[in-house]
């Protein structure tokens, strides 16, 4: 089966079969038959999030039911459940069409509902594990299905156990905790600016996601016109005296708070412009223009061409800044 509609990056890869499984709870039979009783290579959701370096070696499987359910409404707070299908972007206007708050900073985002807890989607301030109420996922390894609440997830900074374990359990359906009233979160760069552009002093949740999809659609390329898969690279997070260090050489370095106490998050964007990169092109593989954090497919990249700019350009990081960065997407076929 062609991939290359499959993955954001547009890159050429095959599998050996593509399986779609609409009903998660048909998903033991299906693993159970050919061809998933020999494995498969990897689960994939909306593709945004993948670099294909090379063709998986089996299956790749796909969980691609929509539905979207109210589980509980008592007029303060709703559990909204969605299977791991539905459309990222689509259930987030979805949520904010039925006057749900809190997921309105997340519009835009490409991908499904089931990878979202796996990279703790997040952005403009605000991250999915606010919101996740619980994961049902399948283990196939055991056989059972598996109910994760929010602590269990292990939350991190573009991080959990999903993603740590890649591929062990697979995610059906998500759960989210949705309050009717929230406060808005504004503080992030630019959304601010953006609100009092329009002429809007107190905001809806609706508006916040207007204004969000407004800054996205400015400042990062729309993967369905040039391949890309949102942040190539992590922001790193280091030591408080690195960054100290660090800042006390290159003052407009952007830092931010990190996990802990004792550590701080570097923006990569600004790591990577200042070795020069943005807008610079390989062939057909090359970085936004108008962001350095994003990696392009003008067209007719390979993964193993993306990959081979992504290496040099964490390399010039290191020798400049003595910052590792790492990649954010799932790279399949080869190691980082
Ligand atoms: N910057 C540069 N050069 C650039 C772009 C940015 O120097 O080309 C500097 C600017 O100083 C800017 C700072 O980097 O103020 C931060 O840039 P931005 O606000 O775009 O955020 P980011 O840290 O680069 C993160 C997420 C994005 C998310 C934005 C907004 C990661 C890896 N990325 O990017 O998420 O949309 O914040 O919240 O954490 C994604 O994960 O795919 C993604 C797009």
């Amino acid at each position: 089966a062609p991939l290359q509609t499959r993955n954001t990056f547009g890159v050429a890869a095959r599998a050996p079969w593509l399986v779609s499984v609409d009903d998660a709870a048909a998903l033991p039979e299906a693993l159970a038959a050919a061809p998933l009783r020999e494995g498969f290579a990897l689960a994939i959701g909306g593709g945004s999030n993948l670099l294909f370096a090379g063709d998986p070696d089996g299956a790749v499987l796909e969980l691609s039911g929509r539905q979207v359910r109210v589980l509980e409404d008592d007029g303060e707070r709703a559990i909204v459940r969605a299977d791991a299908g539905t459309v990222w972007h689509g259930f987030v206007m979805q949520t904010l069409a039925e006057g749900y708050a809190g997921l309105e900073n997340l519009a835009l985002i490409p991908g499904t509902v089931g990878a979202s807890p796996i990279q703790n989607i997040g952005a403009y301030g605000v991250e999915v594990r606010e919101f996740v109420h619980a994961v049902e996922a399948f283990e196939p390894a055991s056989g059972q299905w598996r109910r994760f609440d929010n602590a269990a997830c292990a939350f991190a900074y573009r991080d959990s156990l999903f993603k740590r374990e890649a591929d062990r359990y697979l995610i059906a359906a998500v759960e989210f905790a949705l309050p009717r009233r929230a406060a808005p979160k504004l503080d992030y760069a630019g959304i601010g600016e953006e609100l009092a552009a329009r002429g809007i002093a107190a905001p809806t949740p609706l508006d916040v996601a207007e204004a969000v999809i407004a800054i996205r659609q400015r400042k990062l390329p729309d993967p369905a016109v040039l391949g890309n898969a949102g942040s190539f690279f992590k922001n790193p997070i280091v030591p408080a005296a690195q960054a100290e260090a660090l800042l006390a050489q290159h003052p407009a370095l952007p830092v931010f708070r990190g996990d802990g106490a004792d550590t701080r998050k570097l923006s990569a964007a600004w790591l990577i412009d200042g070795c020069g990169w943005k807008g610079h092109r390989d062939g057909d593989a090359g970085v936004s223009a108008a962001h350095a954090l994003v990696l392009v497919n003008h067209g007719g990249a390979s993964g193993a061409q993306l990959l081979d700019l992504a290496r040099r350009i964490a390399e010039s990081v290191r020798e400049r800044f003595g910052v590792a960065i790492e990649p954010e997407p799932r790279i399949v076929g080869a190691r980082w």
